[in-house]
C-alpha cells in the first residue's frame, strides 16, 4: 500500500523555494515527480520539468492530463504562489486580479483536472499551500495576499468534502515565515528577519524549505490516510 515507485506526483511552483524542496522530497521516495513552473525546474533524479504558466487553466490542466498518460498521478501539489506587500491604497484591479489568478484559480483548476484523472482510480491526495496569512493577517499590509490564503484555506476544507466520496484526500500546508526568494523580496532586510524571528517565532528560527516538504509529504502519504480538509500550520509556533 505504501509504495509510490509506480506512481507520480505534480508540483506546481516547483523551480525554487518551497516547490523544489517538494519535488526533490517526493522523488527521494520514489515516485516519479512533475516539476511544473513558469520557468523551467532543473531536471534531478526522478523529476521531470514542465513548463507550464498556471494562470492559463487550460495549459494547467493539458499538462496535469498529459504527465498522468505517461505515470498515473497520485499526488497534485498546488504550491505555484506569489506575493507582494502592497497596501489597499496602490493595489491594482490587474495586479489583483493576477494574484487570484496564481494563488486561488490556478489551485481551484489544479483540483478539477487531477480528479478528473485520480477519481477513476478512486485514490490520490491533494497538497494546498496555504499561509499562517489565512488564520491571522501579515504582518505588513498584505491584504490581498492573506485574502487569496483565507480563500485556499476554505477551498480546501470545502473541495475535501466534496472529493470525499472518490476516495480523494485534499488538504493544505501552512507555512509561517520560510526562508525563500518570496519571503526576501518583502522582507525589508535582514535586520526585519532577525527581529521578526526574535519577537514573533518561539522556536527561534526562519523555517526552511525542507520543513514545509516534510508535512507535505505526509499529508501526500497513506501515512494520513484518515485525513483530509485540514490545514496543517508549519510555523515555528508563531500562532501560538
Ligand atoms: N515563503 C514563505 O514564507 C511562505 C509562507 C506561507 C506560504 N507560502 C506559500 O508557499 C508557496 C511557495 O512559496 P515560496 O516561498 O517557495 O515562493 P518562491 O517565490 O520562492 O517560489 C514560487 C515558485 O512559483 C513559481 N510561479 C509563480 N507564478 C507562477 C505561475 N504563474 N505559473 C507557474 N509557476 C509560477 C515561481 O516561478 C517560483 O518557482 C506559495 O504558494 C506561497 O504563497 C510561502
Amino acid at each position: 500500500m505504501n509504495d509510490p515507485t509506480d506512481r507520480a506526483a505534480f508540483v506546481t511552483g516547483a523551480a525554487r523555494g518551497i516547490g523544489r524542496a517538494v519535488a526533490l522530497r517526493l522523488a527521494a521516495e520514489g515516485r516519479t515527480v512533475f516539476a511544473a513552473d513558469r520557468d523551467l525546474p532543473e531536471p534531478a533524479p526522478g523529476v521531470r520539468p514542465v513548463a507550464v504558466d498556471v494562470t492559463d487553466c487550460e495549459a494547467l490542466g493539458a499538462a496535469i492530463a498529459e504527465a498522468d498518460d505517461a505515470v498515473p498521478l497520485d499526488v497534485l501539489v498546488n504550491n505555484a504562489g506569489i506575493g507582494f506587500a502592497e497596501p489597499l491604497a496602490t493595489m491594482t484591479p490587474e495586479r489583483f486580479d493576477l494574484l487570484m489568478a496564481v494563488n486561488v484559480r490556478a489551485v481551484y483548476f489544479g483540483i478539477q483536472a487531477a480528479a478528473a484523472v485520480m477519481a477513476p482510480r478512486g485514490r490520490g491526495s491533494i497538497v494546498n499551500l496555504a499561509s499562517t496569512s489565512a488564520f491571522a493577517a501579515s504582518g505588513s499590509p498584505m491584504t490581498a495576499y492573506d485574502t487569496s490564503k483565507g480563500a485556499v484555506r476554505m477551498m480546501t476544507t470545502t473541495v475535501a468534502r466534496e472529493l470525499a466520496p472518490a476516495g480523494l484526500r485534499v488538504n493544505a500546508v501552512a507555512p509561517g515565515t520560510i526562508d525563500t526568494d518570496l519571503t526576501r523580496s518583502i522582507a525589508a532586510d535582514q535586520a526585519a528577519l532577525d527581529e521578526l524571528v526574535a519577537r514573533r517565532i518561539p522556536l527561534g528560527r526562519l523555517g526552511v524549505p525542507s520543513d514545509i516538504a516534510a508535512a507535505v509529504a505526509w499529508l501526500a502519504s497513506d501515512e494520513a490516510a484518515y485525513v483530509t480538509g485540514q490545514t496543517l500550520v508549519v510555523d515555528g509556533g508563531r500562532l501560538t
